[in-house]
């Protein structure tokens, strides 16, 4: 019987020695490393023996730009920079069950054009079948295949020839290369150079599903985010219905780029005018609300921020933040104590951002210091108002980017007022039919938030 051979592999950066070590010497990360099961087949390339391609001027080389496939989803083609690009690898990463093999599901189904395969190493066909059937069957021609073995997928590959080929997911393939389990970082690193090779070969996309560690990061070694062509995250609360998903590398296209998704009964929803649905107009006006006009990435809207003020029970008051930063909620707090005069430090702190969604555009400062300001004197925001502007340390008010998407979006939503910085003047110089108030201190702001009509 031939000897098992084992190596140790980092798990961040997938770097392999022969000794285990404490902390990586490559990625400096600590307690990362795994010893995995190698045979002597390892490193041994698929193909070999080919003489490879002579190389070319760049001037000389004929690049017909190839037409993108169109997914037949508004929102992922944004973030993908107008659809997939033949040929391409695409990374989709994010929690258990936010929605990873839905969309990828969803969009096999929809695209009329295009055949795909569906590839799942996690779920059964009958269970992919009740999904299918869950989410409507759409125009597209979907073939589905329950396997695990890269080999037998290859083959499988090779005899459909589909348009794009979906892997759910990549920690689920094991190739026969090696004898590690699926999962390990060898595997990973075989499969996914594997399916990169057939990708790049056949001019077949192939949207790989991966799955992320208790930190948030992609699992597998980072090899696997340098490789692909796309990464893409799909993020969300799993208490909301909102996903969003944005790409934090991409070869094709922006990664400012993002899309937001709405997850119902019968699958993800597109959601075009983010802004109609994160704020709410009320009845009658309510003390604790502030409407932002944020920017995520390159898209802008409306956003609510909701804060609630009230006298700390107990010696030491609470500050609670969902869906913005803590430090940042405390520096503001600290910032209108010290130069507006609020007394906040013996006061409950809670704030929440509608939708559950994540801020962290900094013009999202001065909604807030107006949500906590409004609550604490219980007096309702203006609700034709909106704000945007960050909050410097000495209770200035700084310039943000993009000002001109953000007042445009402002008035688009019918808001009659937007309070930005006084600084900057070049910007916001367009009118959109919407006043804009500048402000250069904390102070001056609450004047324009509370006034009478
Ligand atoms: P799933 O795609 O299985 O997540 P992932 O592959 O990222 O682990 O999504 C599962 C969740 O989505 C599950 O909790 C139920 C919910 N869901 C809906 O709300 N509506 C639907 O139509 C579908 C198919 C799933
Ligand atoms: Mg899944």
């Amino acid at each position: 019987m031939a000897k098992t051979k084992t190596a140790y592999f980092c798990r961040n950066c997938g770097i392999e020695s022969s000794k285990w070590v404490g902390r990586c010497p490559s990625c400096g990360e600590w307690n990362t490393y795994t010893e995995e099961v190698i045979s002597g087949k390892t490193g041994k390339p698929a193909k070999t023996g080919k003489k490879g391609s002579p190389p070319v001027l760049v001037a000389e080389i004929t690049a017909e730009e190839q037409p993108r496939i169109n997914t037949h989803s508004t929102e992922l083609n944004r973030v993908l920079g107008g659809g997939i690009v033949p040929g391409s690898v695409i990374l989709i990463g994010g929690e258990p069950g936010i929605g990873k093999s839905t969309l990828a599901l969803q969009i096999a189904m929809q695209m009329p054009h295009t055949s795909s395969l569906y590839i799942s190493g996690e779920e059964s066909s009958r269970q992919i079948k009740l999904r299918a059937d869950r989410l409507g069957h759409g125009k597209g021609k979907c073939y589905i295949l329950c396997e695990t073995n890269l080999e037998s997928v290859f083959n499988q590959l090779d005899q459909l020839k589909p348009g794009l080929a979906i892997i759910d997911s990549i920690q689920t393939m094991q190739s026969d290369l090696l004898d590690s389990p699926a999962g390990s970082v060898p595997q990973i690193k075989e499969c996914a150079a594997g399916l990169l090779r057939f990708a790049k070969e056949s001019g077949t996309p192939v949207a790989m599903i991966g799955h992320i560690t208790k930190e948030g990061g992609l699992a597998g070694p980072k090899v696997l985010e340098h490789i692909v062509d796309v990464v893409l995250q799909f993020e969300g609360d799993h208490n909301h219905m909102y996903r969003v998903l944005r790409a934090s590398k991409n070869r094709f296209g922006s990664t400012s780029d993002l899309g937001l998704y709405e997850m119902r009964d019968n699958g993800l929803a597109e959601v075009s005018n983010p802004s109609e649905i994160l704020i709410t107009r009320h009845e009658e006006e309510m003390s604790g609300i502030a409407i932002s006009a944020m920017v995520d990435g390159a898209r802008p809207f409306l956003i609510e921020i909701q804060a609630l003020v009230s006298t700390a029970a107990y010696g030491t008051p609470q500050r609670s933040s969902t869906g913005f930063d803590l430090r940042r909620l405390s520096m503001l707090l600290a910032v209108l104590e010290k130069r507006a005069g609020f007394r906040l430090s013996a006061k409950d702190v809670f704030l929440n951002v509608a939708g559950g969604l994540k801020v962290t555009d900094p013009a999202a400062d001065l909604a807030v210091i107006g949500a906590i300001l409004s609550s604490d004197t219980d007096i309702p925001v203006r609700q034709d108002i909106c704000l945007a502007g960050e909050v410097g340390l000495s209770g200035e008010i700084r310039p943000v980017s993009r000002l001109d998407q953000r007042i445009a979006e402002a008035a688009k939503m019918g808001f009659k007022k937007i309070i930005i910085s006084s600084s900057g003047r070049t910007a916001g110089k367009k009118g959109h039919g919407i006043e804009i108030l500048r402000a250069g201190k904390v102070e001056q702001v609450f004047r324009n938030l509370f006034s009478p009509k």
